[in-house]
This record gives structure tokens, C-alpha cells and sequence, in this order.
């Protein structure tokens, strides 16, 4: 594929990596992602907006040499995370001139990360610009929206917002923008759970601060680029600033069926009271979609059985994640059954301390569920369906 261009010499010249199905070991992948870097020829200066991964620097340096790139000024670092950065090393060597244009703590982080010397670098501050002749960057910093050195860059004459991470997607596809309005939703959402719901607060604050930019353009360092930015603004809003919704995510594990009996009569009794409700077998839920489904959820109920006396190893997993992503939720409870005791549920509270939740009264079955652990669960489904009413979550 040739290098796009987006405005007169702004060109994207990144990667798609269609194949990668698993990022941070962590994330799954099931679209591939797109490492997107964007060249800006001024009349005096040249600069590329971050790299990308290492695996793709070719795809980056052959779309360099397509557009007879002969020198490069500055490469504008927004993010030091190795999807965007790693490249640099290379980009440094092919093209000597080139200084790294970051904040302070950015300059730091990659010479950690990446071992670049330090007079490499151009460290800048907050609403910085940098002219490369008829067209202005500038650098607004977003220290938490991701990372702490994290930076936007707003090219000002071409109104191009480019936000790295912030307003991405792990999305492979040869459409520069966006084309398919619910795929790159759909996408874009997972994303923002996965990776940025644990900042919302920073980016609620930085919401409000590109409120005050021309952006004609936003054009990310994953997914496609969005030519009508309040599809992507509009969405971000929602998920940052909505309230829950009257939603239940139910996660769990069953290992004899006792659990599990005790999850399919809850989400009946909540859908009888006309909650919803979003089950993940942990054994082999997609965790990207338990992430989506925390954007919204009001309530979690954990579904677990007791393995020698704690929590089963996947519940507690999923209870890290949980604690890490710092959903909305506002209720948290646990069900589950044991065979001789159990501290799973002490356990299992000590992993969510990043939830500022309300522990709703558990139900823990000796054994297989019987008539008063039933009337137990229509009496947590009670409490769920009466404090999502009273808090107006529809
Ligand atoms: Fe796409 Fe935080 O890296």
C-alpha cells in the first residue's frame, strides 16, 4: 500500500498488522490493529508523528523512501509505549538529523525503554509549538490520559488532531477512515475499555480541553482515522460521563454445576425484575468483551466456587481486571457455592480496592443450592432491581 495523504503533505505512512491477535500478552486482538504514523512536510522542516512497533519498522521506512523522504527534523514521540516507539531507533539511524520531540517525562521514559541519548532530544512543554513553515504544531500535554508522559499534537493549519493512543482502535482495515460506523463503534469501545477506562477522569478533563481546538481531522495511532470527529467525541462523552446503565455483568466459573445453577436462577429473578444482565463464563468468556460490558454495567456479581478455600484462579483473575479498569460500577456482589468452607469472599474483596462499590449481601451455597439459598438470590435480585431504580438507571 502507498503512503495516504490526509491534507497537502500530511501523509500516513504506518502499518497494518492484520495478524497480531494478542497485545501486552494481555489484550485480545480479534481485528488485528494498525500502528499509524503520519509524515508532515512544512517548507523548512519535516516531522513524523510517532513510529511504530518494531515487528513493522520496514512498512514505515519503505513509505518513507515512496515519498522520497530525504531528511527527517523531528519525530514528535506523543507516547512512549514500544507499539508507537520502538521504531525510533531505527528512524534516528536512517535518518541522523532527526531530533525526538517529547515532553520531559517522555524524553526520560524512552531512554529508559529504548537506550536513545539524551542530546537526541527535544523536550517541550505544555502548548509548545514548533513551526515547520506553514503548518504549526502544537503540544498539548495529557499527563494520565494513558501514560504519564503521554501528549497530543495538533497541527494547526490543517486542523489535525493527533492523539496516539487516546480515540484509537485495534482495528486492521485498508479504509482510512472510518467506513463501517458500528465495526469501528464496536472497536473503538473495546478499546477505550480495555486501555483508557481506567484514566476516564483525565479524559473527561481532556474533553473539555479540545474543546478548544479546530479538529477537522482526529486522526489516532491505531484503527482508522475520523473525518467527522464527533462520532468519536460523542462516544468518548458517553462512556466517560454517562451514568451506569441498569445493567448486571455477571462473571463466573463453574466446576460441578452448583455455581452455575445459582447464576442461570439470579439472572432470571433480574430479568423477571427487568434488569439486564451480561454472563461471562470465565472458562471461555473473551475478556474484551467483559470490558465492554463494564463501560455501562451498574452492578457485578461475581460467580465463583471455592478451590481449596479462596476463589477459583479464573474469578480472581478476573477480579484483578476488574480492580484494574475501574468501571462505574456502583454495586458489587458474589455468589458461589463450597463443598467444606471458604474465604473466597474475603479474598475476593481484597482484590477490588480501586472500586468505590457498595458490597451487596453474597449467597454462599453449601454444596448444591437449595430452597433458602433460591429466596437468598431473589432477595439480592430484589435489592439490584430497587437501588438501580432508586439511582435512575435505566
Ligand atoms: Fe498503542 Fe499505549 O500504546
Amino acid at each position: 500500500m502507498r503512503p495516504r495523504e490526509l491534507r497537502p503533505r500530511v501523509y500516513s505512512v504506518g502499518a497494518i498488522d492484520w495478524d497480531r491477535r494478542l497485545f501486552d500478552a494481555l489484550i485480545p486482538l480479534p481485528d488485528g490493529t494498525s500502528y499509524n504514523s503520519y509524515l508532515i512536510e512544512g517548507s523548512e522542516k519535516t516531522a513524523l508523528i510517532d513510529t511504530v512497533d518494531p515487528t513493522m519498522e520496514d512498512f514505515l521506512i519503505n513509505h518513507l523512501k515512496q515519498l522520497e523522504v530525504g531528511n527527517i527534523d523531528y519525530v514528535i514521540a506523543n507516547h512512549a509505549e514500544q507499539d508507537h516507539s520502538g521504531a525510533i531507533p531505527r528512524v534516528l539511524g536512517d535518518y541522523p538529523n532527526a531530533k525526538v520531540v517529547t515532553t520531559p517525562r517522555g524524553r526520560d521514559m524512552l531512554m529508559d525503554l529504548l537506550l536513545v541519548p539524551e542530546e537526541k532530544f527535544i523536550a517541550v512543554g505544555d502548548g509548545e509549538t514548533l513551526s515547520l513553515g506553514g503548518k504549526t504544531l502544537e503540544f498539548i500535554h495529557a499527563a494520565w490520559v494513558h501514560w504519564p508522559e503521554t501528549m497530543l499534537t495538533h497541527l494547526r493549519e490543517d486542523k489535525v488532531l493527533f492523539p496516539c493512543d487516546l480515540f484509537g482502535s485495534h482495528l486492521a482495515t485498508t479504509d482510512a477512515y472510518v467506513a463501517d460506523e458500528g465495526q469501528a463503534y464496536e472497536a473503538a469501545k473495546r478499546y477505550y475499555a480495555e486501555i483508557m477506562m481506567p484514566f476516564h477522569t483525565n479524559i473527561e478533563k481532556h474533553l473539555e480541553r479540545i474543546k478548544g481546538y479546530q479538529i477537522d481531522i482526529i486522526a489516532p495511532s491505531h484503527g482508522p482515522m475520523y473525518d467527522k470527529p464527533s462520532f468519536i467525541l460523542e462516544a468518548y462523552r458517553s462512556w466517560v460521563l454517562d451514568p451506569p446503565r441498569n445493567i448486571v455483568v455477571l462473571p463466573y466459573i463453574s466446576m460441578h454445576g452448583s455455581s452455575q445453577k445459582m447464576v442461570e436462577y439470579l439472572t432470571g429473578a433480574l430479568v423477571d425484575r427487568g434488569v439486564t444482565v451480561k454472563q461471562f463464563n470465565l472458562a471461555v468468556a473473551d475478556i474484551g468483551k467483559l470490558a465492554m460490558a463494564l463501560v455501562d454495567a451498574a452492578t457485578m456479581v461475581v460467580g465463583t466456587p471455592t478451590v481449596i478455600v479462596g476463589p477459583h484462579p479464573n474469578v480472581a483473575y478476573a477480579a484483578l481486571l476488574v480492580n484494574a479498569l475501574r468501571p462505574k460500577l456502583q454495586f458489587v456482589s458474589v455468589i458461589g457455592s463450597y463443598g467444606w468452607g471458604s474465604k473466597a469472599l474475603d479474598q475476593l474483596k481484597g482484590m477490588i480496592p480501586n472500586l468505590k462499590v457498595e458490597v451487596l449481601e453474597p449467597v454462599i451455597s453449601k454444596g448444591f443450592p437449595k430452597e433458602a439459598d433460591f429466596k437468598a438470590l431473589d432477595n439480592l435480585a430484589n435489592t439490584i432491581a430497587e437501588k438501580h431504580k432508586e439511582r435512575g438507571f435505566a
